[in-house]
């Protein structure tokens, strides 16, 4: 089952087209990315499916209702933000079980939120005296106290170093796993999130170029996205580009990375090894494999104006 379901959403900030025809869909369980450069979308798609913007055009469904002037749906769903605010000179324990208060949720569910979280070490400490993963985790130990069905997370570790974006992920899945909490995760980095993702939906210039179950997207483009490591790139791409079945080529300072129709793949590798002569080049290595997810989101954000 799916809990968002958005369908051909555009929003306009004056003449910036911020989201422009977008589909996004969440099964119910899952942990969902959304995967894209700095302004792609990803915190407009984010606040219209939380009901904090109005879409000018298209669907969107969470929980199958519309968000916009919902406020039922604000007890469903969980939320974190990027960077998080709260009564700076509150401690942690006084703050959650206060939320707990104001919510009619008995106070146990305080004690047990911090302890998912890792913080039971903290109660005493004023929230401002937190470091800044321990900040993220205290915005999930809040998001998830009304034990809501699905959370919405943008950027939430943008602020954080790696040690402290793996743990805040391991919790994410430790999360999703014992409370079936469904998740959706905005961030800009690929491997980061293919680690915890069931599904990705990579967005860029306000739509979305490619989505579905991560082992599905390996398949459909690890074999179609050819990376050939060439002494002058410039060269063999001028070539390469002749070809009929060359649907999207790339070029960076190391090499190419190609995208060809179906079943084109061996042509490829056979042409690449012609044309590299007849362009007084030397190809390095060519290749295909897992990295090609990789592959296929900067196709996507680097050449936006072809279909990739
Ligand atoms: N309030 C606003 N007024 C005008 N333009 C806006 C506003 N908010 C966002 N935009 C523009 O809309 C586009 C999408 O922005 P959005 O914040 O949704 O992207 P994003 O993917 O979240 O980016 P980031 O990774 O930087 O957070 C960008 O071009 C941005 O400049
Ligand atoms: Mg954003």
């Amino acid at each position: 089952m799916s809990l968002i379901v958005a369908e051909d959403l555009v929003k306009k900030y004056g003449r910036v087209v911020a989201v422009d025809g977008l589909y996004l869909n969440v099964e119910e369980g899952a942990i969902t990315g959304l995967i894209g450069p700095n302004g792609a979308g990803k915190t407009t798609t984010i606040k219209i499916v939380l009901g904090l913007l109005k879409p000018d055009r298209g669907h969107v469904e969470v929980f199958g209702q519309e968000p916009w002037d919902n406020p039922y749906l604000r007890e469903l769903v969980g939320v974190v933000h990027e960077k998080a605010y709260f009564p700076s000179y509150q401690k942690v324990l006084d703050y959650i079980r206060r939320v707990c208060r104001i919510f009619g949720i008995p106070e146990a569910r305080a004690h047990e939120v911090l302890g998912l979280v890792g913080l039971e070490d903290a109660y005493d400490r004023q929230i401002k005296a937190l470091s800044a993963g321990m900040l993220q985790r205290f915005a999930i130990a809040h998001a998830i106290i009304h034990e809501p069905k699905l959370i919405v997370a943008d950027e939430m570790t943008a602020n954080l170093d790696p040690e402290g974006r793996s743990l805040l992920l391991d919790l994410v899945v430790n999360i999703n796993k014992k409370e079936k909490t469904t998740f959706l995760l905005s961030s800009h980095i690929l491997p980061e999130l293919s680690r915890v993702c069931d599904s990705v939906a990579i967005i860029n210039r306000g739509k979305v170029y490619a989505a579905g179950k991560l082992s599905e997207l390996y398949e459909k483009y690890a074999t179609e996205i050819i990376r050939i490591n060439v002494e002058k790139p410039e060269k063999l791409a001028a070539e390469l580009e002749k070809l009929s079945y060359i649907e999207n080529i790339k070029t960076d300072a190391r090499g190419i990375s190609v995208r060809t129709a179906k079943g084109e793949e061996e042509n490829l590798y056979e042409d690449a090894a012609k044309l590299a002569k007849k362009a007084k080049t030397k190809i390095l290595g060519i290749e295909t494999g897992s990295a090609s997810l990789e592959e296929l989101y900067r196709l996507v954000v680097t050449n936006e104006n072809k279909k990739v």
